[in-house]
């Protein structure tokens, strides 16, 4: 995937460029310089001219992670980065409050010195991202790109991360990569700076589509305009409405599954835990019926999730499965629920019906 980072100081020339470049960048970043001259606005405008691309917020968020993710995510932004030196308090927090919006946190490798025994305690409290980076002053003190750097990456990717890449890369370094599986290359100057941004961002894709192919189903953070997994989530969310389960999105005001300005964003559903209900129990009863699955998974003591872009094998069919596995265990737990209506409503947006 191909981020482009809006590194800007001002927000009219950020949003000009992102719309003339959305159809050739993955995830769009409000860089770090835009967040602070521009706040939230830059995440809302970019969100409204680029409705079908990814956003992540580069706070770098070094506390109150909670606050500034809730921040970032009611403006629109679906990932966001917190800087490595921060406090496990302040990952933990800002990473609840992402699985209860569905969205993403990555950890910014910045500074950081002893980044795989930090990636082991970031794995165990659940971050699945990493920005591994080159810091422009680095860049600017002669820090070249290393053997070491590659031997780190795949060291955090063998531990299960997703790792983006970032810090003064062009089309020609990009292929420095290429023995790596990343997930995402940033690239800000290289397009922003470049004389025809456009043309720069379409050269860089086509380098990453070239020496990694596209994105692979389920290996990523599915593209939000990527309607198959769209359809599956709306499936999801509608049939566990059925089930009488309460969503932890607030979906009150929300103007609907099909309209750019949803709540929720992402395939990952938050879903509260009925009462009574043990979170270790209901996930060891869906895994009894599912099989052992990245599709589903305890969040925390009060809610789980569903995510069908993690089915392998990704089917609709999967997702009917998925349905069931839940309504089932839920079953066997004792509680109570409209199964029946739940896949049937889910074979209705799922178009099986
Ligand atoms: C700086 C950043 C930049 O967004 C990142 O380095 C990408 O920009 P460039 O490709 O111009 O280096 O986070 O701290």
């Amino acid at each position: 995937m191909l981020q482009f980072a809006l590194d800007f100081i001002t927000l009219p020339p950020a949003v000009a460029v992102a719309s003339k470049t959305a159809p050739h960048v993955d995830i769009f970043e409000i860089g770090t310089p835009l967040c602070k001259a521009a706040g939230l606005e830059a995440i809302r405008a970019v969100r409204e001219v680029c409705p079908d691309n990814l956003i992540l917020a580069d706070f770098k968020t070094p506390d109150v992670g909670w606050l500034e993710a809730q921040m970032a995510f009611d403006a629109g932004a679906d990932l966001m980065t917190v800087i490595g030196g921060a406090p496990m308090a302040t990952v933990e927090s800002a990473l609840k409050t992402a699985d209860e919006y569905g969205k993403e946190i990555l950890m910014e490798l910045t500074g950081v010195r002893d980044i795989i025994t930090y990636a082991k305690e970031w794995r165990q409290v659940g971050i699945e991202w990493m920005v591994y980076h080159r810091g422009w002053d680095e860049e600017a003190s002669n820090r070249q790109w290393s053997q070491d750097d590659l031997d780190t990456i795949q060291r955090l990717i063998d531990m299960g991360f997703k790792v983006t890449v970032t810090g003064g890369l062009t089309n020609e370094s990009i292929p420095f990569f290429q023995s790596i599986p990343v997930t995402a290359l940033i690239t800000g100057r290289a397009i922003h700076a470049a004389p025809d941004p456009v043309a720069s961002a379409i050269e860089i894709r086509s380098t990453i589509s070239r020496l990694w192919g596209s994105p692979q189903q389920g290996s990523v953070m599915p593209s939000a305009g990527d309607s198959e997994y769209e359809t599956a989530t709306k499936a999801i969310r509608w049939g566990v409405g059925e089930m009488d389960l309460l969503l932890t999105t607030d979906g009150r005001d929300c103007p609907g599954c099909d309209d750019p300005g949803r709540f929720c964003r992402g395939t990952k559903t938050g879903i509260f835990i009925p009462q009574g209900i043990n979170a270790d129990d209901l996930i060891a009863a869906i895994e009894r019926v599912f099989g052992p699955s990245n599709a589903f998974g305890k969040v925390n003591h009060e809610t789980f999730y569903l995510d069908p872009a993690q089915i392998a094998g990704y089917s609709s069919a999967g997702v009917i499965q998925l349905l069931t596995a839940l309504g089932n265990a839920l079953t066997g737990l004792g509680h109570r629920n409209d199964l029946n209506a739940a896949v049937a409503t889910a074979n209705q947006v799922l178009g099986n019906q």
